[in-house]
């Protein structure tokens, strides 16, 4: 096992701050062997839906927030929607990830009706939402219908810094709240946070280490804040590869069982960032299967990849890269290890 006392906030700092690539190495190849405890060398495929890019919040650093009027908005129907699921379903995903903003449109009621349709042609198939913060009550409606995983990133788990990425309308603490309810309503629980936002420290990485350790959640999405020209932090710098890289790692160290994407941020800011992810500890990979005319609209940030990809193209070329760096692609489902679907 890895020789990190990462119990220390000391040493989790100083690995967080160092700027030596031969200790970034040792921690990749650390992150590497603990994924192959629970994992091996499987990557598993997840197929993402994004379904509207309508969204009431503000938050400065997303392109998609609501005083973007450059951004063309677009929702998907039921029969859109279901028609990506098949086209999933055909290229063989067993898991459907469905993301949008927080869109008032899709009601409770709205969610439920795709939730069952897809659940009653797919009985056997994971079905994860991605819709922003709800009602406890809604997040039990949605899982008695069918939904079997949750992600919501938290984004720092900072509160001062998170207050510096969102409007005053939005609060960590009911966030956080967020992520504990579906944890303990039974949904498998995806939280996550950027690297290299505005006014990140090292402290507050340090936090979202920290955090997840307590939350304990099943997956962790991890990004590079990557500029979108027509926010309030357009012009900020993003963050960089090696960092991103780098948390990644120490996350699969301090939660060796987790479901970690190799996210397609991380592979915008660099050519083969994703399969350098997959180095560094992480073990999922989501291909887009939204219609082709829409990929370009969900744009969080500039530069996005693969938004000119049919669904097939993204699937096939996925399991390429995941081949020629010595990962087996798995199309199953994909739980987290241990996890027990009755239970
Ligand atoms: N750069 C990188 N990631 C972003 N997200 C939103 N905006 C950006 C950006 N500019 C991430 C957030 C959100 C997820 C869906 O996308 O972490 O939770
Ligand atoms: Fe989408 Fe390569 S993964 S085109």
């Amino acid at each position: 096992m890895p020789d990190f006392a990462l119990n220390q906030d000391v040493e989790l700092l100083r690995l967080i701050t160092t700027d030596d690539p031969q200790e970034w190495e040792a921690l990749f190849a650390a992150a590497r062997r603990q994924r192959e405890t629970y994992y091996g060398r499987e990557v598993y495929f997840r197929g993402l839906v994004e379904f509207t890019n309508y969204c009431k919040n503000d938050c400065y650093y997303c392109g998609i927030r609501c005083s973007n009027h450059q951004v063309k908005r677009y929702r998907l129907s039921l029969e859109q929607i279901l028609q990506s699921c098949r086209v999933g379903d055909m290229l063989g995903f067993k898991t459907f990830v469905l993301q949008g903003g927080e869109d008032p449109w899709f009601t409770d009621q709205r969610v439920l009706e795709v939730v069952e349709a897809i659940r009653k042609e797919y009985p056997d198939h994971a079905i994860t939402l991605s819709i922003g913060e709800r009602s406890r009550k809604s997040y039990e409606a949605f899982f008695q219908a069918g939904a079997n995983r949750y992600l919501l990133r938290h984004e720092t788990a900072n509160d001062a810094h998170y207050r510096k990425l969102h409007p005053a309308a939005m609060s960590l603490t009911e966030r956080k709240d967020c992520l504990f309810t579906l944890k303990d309503i039974g949904y498998q629980v995806g939280a996550g946070f950027m690297v290299g936002t505005p006014f990140q420290t090292p402290e507050n990485l340090l936090e979202d280490l920290r955090f997840l350790q307590a939350l304990e959640p099943h997956m962790v999405g991890i990004g590079p804040f990557i500029p979108q020209a027509d926010t309030p932090f357009g012009g900020y710098p993003g963050g960089t590869l090696e960092l991103t890289l780098k948390m990644v790692a120490l996350t699969r160290l301090l939660l060796p069982k987790a479901l970690i994407p190799a996210t397609t941020a991380l592979g915008t800011i660099a050519p083969q960032g994703r399969e350098k992810g997959l180095m560094a500890g992480a073990n999922v990979v989501m291909p887009n299967l939204s219609p082709k005319e829409v990929r370009k609209l969900y744009a969080l940030y500039d530069n996005k990849i693969c938004t000119g990809d049919e669904a097939a193209e993204c699937r096939f070329c996925m399991e390429g890269r995941i081949r020629n760096f010595g990962f087996v692609p798995n199309m199953t489902r994909g739980d987290v290890a241990g996890w027990n679907r009755s239970a």
